[in-house]
């Protein structure tokens, strides 16, 4: 059993502002990487861009990131970071912007490489990453994942390299410009994290605190989420770090691997994608174990599975996925061993059914 995680993390409000000092001397120049919108309208570029200058921080901007993002995009910040000669890269944003801030990274620390390195084994070094987290879902500004968009093999996948973010600043604040259904999703995704990390193979009495303290707060917050105030969104942002800091240790399983091509076929935001298969994976699990899926809905506040499917539906509403998908996505599972390892029991593809 081990316990790891390596990343300095500020969680309060103003922690931009308060920790810009630390987040300037990372390094002599930073790459910011971000979206095209919705770092501006929440605050948090502006805030970023406060800090560095009041601490004499140099910086340039790449905003072309793009939801589920690309190796291509991946490639084009890297040109932009190389011209300018940074030395380390700030995320800030959704887990899409961060997510690409630690593969840019990578690139970066290797600029006679090719894309191709993202997805070799072999260590490399790369540029130290900052996670300015806008969105409550991924947990990725404590997490060493970096999720991209493959295009020729239609689906995403997580590079190969570990990148944890040197330093965390979770400001809850940014979360309240979000729109109703982002804050659902990426809820959902969080959920996600929680049920998947507390029922996986690699689950184990230390990091069982991170999906314990976390399925706590979703159930302390699960009925207020359409109608969040200053608390809500801070227990969102707090349980979805902690998330992160669960599948970190445990990674993710059955209804992670099975989100992908939904969110690739049919344009199916990633958290939203993740639930649609979850309640499955309760019952799934729950026929294996009822005890331990007993403890989940017992954290939750919930008292049995089929509560945790109609309370899944409420949120997420009702998704249709065709049968054919249905079908390519039970038989494309079995070959992601990554996802097939983390069920301590046999997957039976008829029972991936929806
Ligand atoms: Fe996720």
């Amino acid at each position: 059993m081990n316990i790891y995680i390596p990343t300095l993390i500020y969680s309060e409000k103003d922690c931009v502002k308060k920790y810009g000092r630390i987040m300037s001397k990372t390094g002599r120049k930073a790459l910011i990487v971000t979206g095209k919108n919705s770092s501006r309208v929440n605050g948090s570029l502006d805030d970023v861009i406060s800090a560095l200058e009041a601490n004499e921080g140099q910086y340039v901007i790449f905003d072309k990131v793009e939801e589920n993002p690309s190796t291509e995009t991946v490639m084009e910040a890297r040109k932009l970071g190389l011209q300018e000669k940074v030395d380390y890269v700030i995320g800030v944003g959704g887990g899409s912007p961060i997510d690409a801030a630690k593969a840019i990274a990578l690139m970066l620390g290797n600029p006679q490489c090719d894309e191709s390195i993202l997805y070799e084994n072999t260590m490399r070094r790369y540029l130290p990453v900052v996670a300015v987290p806008t969105t409550a879902g991924t947990g990725t500004e404590v997490t060493p994942y970096s999720i991209l968009t493959i295009h020729a093999n239609r689906t995403k996948k997580s590079i190969s390299h570990r990148i944890y973010p040197v330093l965390a600043l979770v400001d809850y604040k940014y979360l309240k410009t979000q729109s109703e259904s982002v804050l659902i999703n990426t809820a959902t995704d969080a959920l996600a994290h929680l049920v998947e990390s507390y029922l996986n193979t690699k689950a184990n009495d230390l990091n069982k605190m991170y999906s314990e303290k976390g399925l706590q707060l979703f159930g302390e917050i699960k009925d207020r989420l359409k109608n969040p105030d200053d608390e809500v969104y801070m227990k969102l942002s707090n349980m979805a770090m902690i998330a992160g800091m669960a599948i970190a240790h445990t990674g993710t399983s059955l209804p992670h691997g099975l989100s992908y091509m939904l969110t690739y076929e049919l344009g199916i935001p990633h958290g939203k994608a993740c639930g649609v298969y979850l309640g499955k994976y309760m019952e799934m699990y729950g026929k294996n174990d009822s005890k331990v899926v007993e403890k989940v809905l017992n954290m939750l506040g919930m008292v049995s599975v089929e509560e945790f499917n109609g309370y899944i539906k409420g949120l997420i509403g009702d998704v249709e996925v065709p049968e054919e998908i249905v079908k390519a996505n039970a038989t494309g599972l079995l070959s992601n061993e990554e996802k097939i390892k983390n069920y301590p029991f046999a997957v039976k593809v008829e029972e991936l059914t929806l």
